[in-house]
C-alpha cells in the first residue's frame, strides 16, 4: 500500500515541539487504516510487467472471463433471485382475488399483503447487494482489461509504433474498451438474466392457462419483435449520424475560432455564417430523426400491449365460459388468473425488449473483443530470449557483421553493413535524407533486429542479452525531444528516477542550461508541458541532452538532437557536447558539419552502406562525397 510516505502518529512523531506536525492523530489512526484497508490494492501491478507474453491464447470474451466464472454466477444468482421475488406479486394477485376476494375470507388477504411485502423487502436488499456487486465486478474486469492492454503496448517494439497507428491505438484504449465496459459491467449478466425472466414468466403463464399463452406467444409477440428490431436498427444509426453530426459541429466551430483573424481579414463572415447553420441544421435533423423514431416506437410499443390486452380479455372470457370448476377444480381458469395474466403482459414484453437492445450490445461488444485480439496479438518485433543474460558493465565496443535490413513494407535500407566502433570513441553518420542513417542507429540500439547478420556490443550479439540491460546503458536522444507532464526535474531524472537533486544540477550545469533554469521564477519545479511549448526548440533539445547526461549511458545515440538549434545556442550544444560525450561511445547523427566533423570518425551512409568512412582529414584529403559536401557547407558559412 502506499502509506510508507507518512508517519503513523505515535507519541514520538507528534509530540516534537517545534516540528511541523506530519502523523496521523492516534485517535484517527484506527480508523485511516481501516479506509486504506478498503482501497484496492494496485500495489502488484508495477512488477507484473515483464517483455515475455504471460497469456498466449486469442483474446476472446470466454478466455478473459472465464477467471472470474464463480464471480459472474454469484452475480447472476443474486439477479435470479431479485427476479423470481419480483414474479410474486402477479400469483399473488390470482390468490388474492380468487381465494380471498371472491369467497370473502380477509385472512387470505391479510397474508397475501403480507407476502407481497416480503417480497418487495426481498427484492429490495438483495437488489441493492446485488448492483454493489455487479458494479465492482465491472469495475474489476474493465480495470484488468485496460492494465492488460496498456501493459501489452508497453511491450511492443519501436516498429508498432509508427504514425497512422496511434489515433488508432488511442481508439482501441478509448471507445472499444468502452464498448465493452457497457458489457461487461451490466450486459452479459443481464441478457442470461433477462432469458431466465422470460422463461420464469413464461412457465407462470402456461401454470395459468396454455391457450391463452399461445394466444400471447403466437399473436403478439412477433409483432414486438419485429418493431423493436427494427427500432434498435433504425435508432443506431440514427445515434451514429447525430454522433458523426456533432463531430462536425466541433471541428467547424474549433476552425472558425482559431481562424478568426483570417476570416475577419478576409471577409468571410457571411460564407462562414452560411457554413455553420448547415452543420448545426444537419445536426439538429439528425436529432429530430431519432425523437420521431424513438415516438413512433413507444407508441407503437403501447399500442401493442393495449391491443394484446384487449384481445386476451376477449380470448379469456371465452375460456371462463367454458371452464367447468367442479370437472376440474384445481386446474380450471379463474377470474384471478384472467387478471393476474393481463398483469404478467407488459412484465413479459420488457425482457423481449431488453434481449433485443442487449443483442445490440453484445454485438458491439464482440465487434470490439475482435478488434483488441488484434491488437493483443501483436507480437513485438524484437524478442527476448528467454535466456537472455544481462551485458554487465558495458564498455561500448561496437561492432556490426554484415548486417542487412528492409522495414516490412519495402525495399532494403541497408545491405551487408560492417562496421566497428570501439569504446569510447565516436562516430558521426553524415548522408542524403532517407539514406538509412536513423535505421543504422535503431538496429544498433535494438529497437529492431536485422534481417541478415549481427549486432554485437562488447562481443554480446544483441539477439541474446536482455532488453532492459541493454536499454539501461544506452541513452538516445532523438530529434523532437519529448517531455512528459511534470517538472523539468521529473524530465531530466525521467532515465534515473533516483537521481538527487545534485545530480539535476550537475546535468543542468553539463549541458550549460543551468543558467536558463535559475532564471525561470519556479527553477527546476517548473511544469512542462507535453510538447514543452514553454520552452523553446533548442532549450528542449538541451533539455534532452541533459536527461541523457544524468543517465550515465556507456553508448550514447543523438540522432538530429543538435539540428533544432539557433545559431546563438551553438556554442552551448558543442560545451555540452564535449562533457556528455566525454570517454563514452557516441553515434552522432547530424546534419550540421560543424557538429559531424567533431567526432573521431565520420562515416557517409548512402545507397544501403557505407560509402566513406575515416577522419575528418582523410575524407577530405580522399575528395569524395564527404569533401564535396563539407566544400559546399564552408562556402555558405
Ligand atoms: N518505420 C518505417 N517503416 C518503413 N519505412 C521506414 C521506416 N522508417 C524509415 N523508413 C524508410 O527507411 C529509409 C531510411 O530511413 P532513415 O533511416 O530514417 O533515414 P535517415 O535517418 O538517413 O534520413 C527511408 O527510405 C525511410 O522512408
Ligand atoms: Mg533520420
Amino acid at each position: 500500500m502506499w502509506g510508507g510516505g507518512y508517519h503513523r502518529g505515535g507519541p514520538s512523531s507528534s509530540s516534537q515541539p517545534g516540528l511541523p506536525f506530519a502523523g496521523i492523530p492516534p485517535e484517527m489512526a484506527d480508523k485511516a487504516a481501516a479506509l486504506e484497508a478498503e482501497e484496492p490494492d494496485f500495489s502488484n501491478v508495477s512488477e507484473a510487467f515483464s517483455h515475455q507474453i504471460d497469456d498466449d491464447r486469442p483474446f476472446t470474451l470466454w478466455t478473459f472471463l472465464s477467471p472470474y466464472k464463480m464471480r459472474m454466477l454469484g452475480a447472476l444468482a443474486l439477479l435470479g433471485i431479485t427476479e423470481l421475488a419480483l414474479l410474486v406479486g402477479p400469483y399473488l394477485v390470482k390468490v388474492a382475488i380468487d381465494d380471498g376476494i371472491i369467497p370473502g375470507n380477509f385472512d387470505v388477504l391479510l397474508w397475501v399483503a403480507a407476502g407481497y411485502l416480503a417480497s418487495l423487502v426481498v427484492v429490495a436488499g438483495v437488489s441493492t447487494v446485488r448492483m454493489r456487486y455487479t458494479g465492482r465486478l465491472g469495475q474489476l474486469l474493465m480495470y484488468h482489461l485496460r492494465v492488460r492492454v496498456f501493459a501489452h503496448l508497453q511491450r511492443l517494439s519501436l516498429d508498432f509504433y509508427t504514425e497512422e497507428k496511434a489515433g488508432r491505438l488511442l481508439s482501441r484504449m478509448t471507445s472499444d474498451i468502452e464498448a465493452l465496459s457497457n458489457l461487461l459491467q451490466t450486459g452479459l449478466i443481464n441478457l442470461v438474466a433477462q432469458l431466465l425472466k422470460l422463461i420464469f414468466i413464461i412457465g407462470i403463464l402456461l401454470s395459468f392457462n396454455v391457450e391463452l399463452t399461445l394466444v400471447l406467444l403466437l399473436a403478439a409477440t412477433p409483432f414486438m419483435l419485429a418493431m423493436t428490431l427494427w427500432f434498435r436498427t433504425v435508432s443506431e444509426r440514427g445515434y451514429e449520424a447525430v454522433r458523426d453530426r456533432i463531430a462536425e459541429l466541433l471541428a467547424d466551430l474549433q476552425e472558425s475560432l482559431s481562424g478568426m483573424r483570417l476570416i475577419i481579414f478576409y471577409n468571410r463572415m457571411k460564407h462562414n455564417m452560411i457554413h455553420h447553420r448547415n452543420v448545426v441544421g444537419d445536426h439538429q435533423d439528425a436529432n429530430n430523426y431519432t425523437a420521431k423514431v424513438s415516438s413512433v416506437y413507444q407508441s407503437g410499443t403501447q399500442f401493442l400491449e393495449i391491443a394484446t390486452t384487449i384481445v386476451l380479455l376477449v380470448v379469456g372470457y371465452f375460456i371462463l365460459l367454458d371452464a367447468n370448476p367442479t370437472l376440474d377444480p384445481e386446474g380450471a381458469f379463474t377470474i384471478g388468473a384472467l387478471i393476474a395474466f393481463i398483469n404478467l403482459v407488459a412484465r413479459f414484453f420488457q425482457p423481449i425488449q431488453q434481449l433485443v437492445a442487449l443483442y445490440n450490445e453484445f454485438q458491439s461488444g464482440n465487434a470490439a473483443v475482435a478488434k483488441l485480439r488484434d491488437l493483443l496479438s501483436e507480437r513485438p518485433g524484437v524478442v527476448e530470449k528467454p535466456d537472455a543474460h544481462e551485458i554487465e558493465d558495458m564498455q561500448g565496443d561496437i561492432e556490426l557483421q554484415n548486417v542487412s535490413f528492409a522495414y516490412d513494407t519495402g525495399d532494403p535500407v541497408l545491405s551487408d553493413v560492417s562496421l566497428r566502433i570501439r569504446a569510447g570513441q565516436s562516430i558521426s553518420f553524415v548522408g542524403p535524407t532517407g539514406a538509412g542513417k536513423s535505421t543504422l542507429a535503431k538496429l544498433i540500439t535494438r529497437f529492431y533486429d536485422p534481417i541478415k547478420g549481427d549486432v554485437l556490443i562488447d562481443g554480446h550479439n544483441l539477439r541474446d542479452v536482455s532488453l532492459d540491460s541493454l536499454h539501461a546503458q544506452l541513452g538516445v536522444v532523438p530529434q523532437e525531444p519529448f517531455l512528459f507532464h511534470g517538472s523539468i526535474k521529473d524530465n531530466i531524472r525521467f532515465a534515473r528516477p533516483d537521481a538527487s537533486d545534485s545530480d539535476v544540477i550537475e546535468a543542468c550545469k553539463a549541458v550549460g542550461i543551468i543558467d536558463m533554469i535559475e532564471r525561470l521564477p519556479r527553477g527546476l519545479d517548473t511544469p512542462c508541458h507535453e510538447r514543452g511549448s514553454s520552452l523553446s526548440s533548442g532549450e528542449r533539445q538541451l533539455l534532452a541532452l541533459a536527461r541523457a547526461f544524468i543517465a550515465k549511458p556507456r553508448v550514447l545515440v543523438l540522432d538530429e538532437a543538435t539540428s533544432n538549434v539557433d545559431q546563438q545556442s551553438e556554442s552551448r550544444i558543442e560545451f555540452a557536447l564535449d562533457n556528455l560525450l566525454g570517454g563514452r561511445t557516441a553515434i552522432i547523427i547530424a546534419h550540421r558539419l560543424a557538429t559531424a566533423m567533431r567526432a573521431d570518425s565520420i562515416a557517409v551512409i548512402n545507397e544501403g552502406g557505407i560509402m566513406e568512412l575515416g577522419s575528418h582529414d582523410e575524407l577530405i584529403a580522399k575528395g569524395g562525397y564527404y569533401a564535396v559536401m563539407f566544400r559546399t557547407w564552408e562556402s555558405q558559412q
